[in-house]
């Protein structure tokens, strides 16, 4: 399982634009992503979620696909050379903000940036379907991922008691805006 890491030319022009938030960047050209599909769910359950079931896995991505098609968020895979998903991470569009969520990235490939460029991808997408905000969960015995969202400009907003996959834990939940501007 390997991924193309040429610098490419969007990777160049991502440098130009410094004073962005990193989660607000283009996503690098050299990581492929497309929109998941619902035949996508086997092979993201071995590759990247080994401990759910079938359905759990099935459910997320067919409950997905019919909110892109209500324009309601959008999931997206990383895949490898082969079409293989290797990676996921969907958003839903709220009244306040774009949620991100489900993020995973296969054990092997990560701290390569997948995580980062998948995040950024779904940021650009949502700001086209016309989020402002975003937000992203985590739990509270997950600092790594927490430090990633920080250093990604998000922000530490609130906590909520959620029953995620795990009985109620508190999960902290990080915001991003996006400037007024645009
Ligand atoms: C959280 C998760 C999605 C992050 O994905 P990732 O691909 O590892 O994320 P990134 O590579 O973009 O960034 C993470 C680390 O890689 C490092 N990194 C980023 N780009 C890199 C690169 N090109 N080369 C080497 N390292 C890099 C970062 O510095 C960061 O390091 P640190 O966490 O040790 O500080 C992934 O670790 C994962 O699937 N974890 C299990 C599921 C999970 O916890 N999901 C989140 C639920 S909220």
């Amino acid at each position: 399982m390997r991924l193309s890491k040429q610098p490419t030319a969007g990777d160049e022009e991502r440098l130009i634009v410094k004073n962005q938030p990193l989660a607000l960047q283009a996503p690098p050209t050299s990581i492929t992503m497309r929109q998941v599909r619902p035949t996508d769910s086997d092979r993201l359950r071995s590759n990247c979620w080994p401990n759910r079931t079938f359905l759990t896995v099935y459910n997320l991505i067919t409950r997905t696909v019919r909110n892109t098609a209500d324009g309601r968020g959008l999931g997206l895979v990383v895949v490898g050379a082969d079409d293989t998903p290797l990676a996921y991470g969907q958003f839903t569009l709220w009244p306040t903000c774009a949620e991100i969520s489900d993020l995973v990235v296969t054990e092997s490939l990560r701290g390569q940036g997948v995580g980062t460029a998948l995040i950024q991808a779904l940021v650009k997408r949502a700001r086209l379907d016309g989020a402002k905000a975003f937000e992203i969960g985590v739990a509270m015995d997950n600092p790594r991922a927490a430090a990633l969202y920080r250093r990604l400009g998000f922000e530490d907003s609130h906590t909520l008691m959620m029953d995620l996959e795990r009985g109620k834990e508190k999960i902290l939940f990080l915001r991003l805006e996006a400037p007024r501007s645009r």
